[in-house]
């Protein structure tokens, strides 16, 4: 059984781990890399938290058998798009061993659920272009791709 519900501060640093492990599971060097990666995440977020923006959430999946783990995150917040704050999802992501069971999916429609009532119509990401899982995802959930950014970690899209 999966539960979603807002992160609260004590959850920083279950997130963090989370959020390393999924996007840079393995071992060896890449679980050296990870501890730093998981560091830095765990420093963002509480700045992020720090900041205070009314705006901004992080919505957590939890599996409740058979004990309460966090096995999914996404963050929501206003960024500046084309000059105009717009809210901007980051860091999904679903803990490797729980992948393919809807939870991306049932993320996604949380935060979209929750600008239902808001003036905003839109809402941003980006992808890496490599990233099938993830491109396939927001396809389903009728994401498009509105352009493309080189700038940043090679070549990805921005829906
Ligand atoms: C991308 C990610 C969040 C998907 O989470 P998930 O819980 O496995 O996704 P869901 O089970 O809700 O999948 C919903 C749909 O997305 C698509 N999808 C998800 N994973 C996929 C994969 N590996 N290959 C192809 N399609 C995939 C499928 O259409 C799937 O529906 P289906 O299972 O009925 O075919 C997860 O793979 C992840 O954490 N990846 C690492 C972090 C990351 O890349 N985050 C996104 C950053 S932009």
């Amino acid at each position: 059984m999966i539960e979603i519900r807002l992160a609260a501060a004590a959850d920083i640093p279950s997130v963090a781990l989370l959020v390393a492990f999924s996007f840079h599971p393995g071992n060896g060097w890449q679980a050296l890399w990870r501890s730093f990666v998981q560091l830095g995440i765990e420093h963002d977020l509480r700045d992020r938290w720090r900041s205070a923006s009314p705006h901004y959430r992080c919505w957590l999946a939890i599996t409740t058998t058979p004990q309460p783990l966090c096995v999914g995150s996404v963050e929501l917040d206003l960024r500046p798009i084309n000059g105009h704050p717009q809210p901007y999802l980051s860091n999904l992501a679903v803990h490797p061993d729980y992948r393919r069971q809807g939870i991306g999916r049932k993320l996604l429609s949380t935060v979209t659920a929750s600008l239902a009532a808001s003036p905003y119509s839109s809402l941003y990401l980006h992808v890496l272009a490599k990233n099938n899982a993830a491109r396939q995802l927001y396809r389903r959930c009728g994401f498009v791709v509105i352009g493309e950014d080189t700038t940043v970690w090679g070549s990805g899209s921005y829906c």
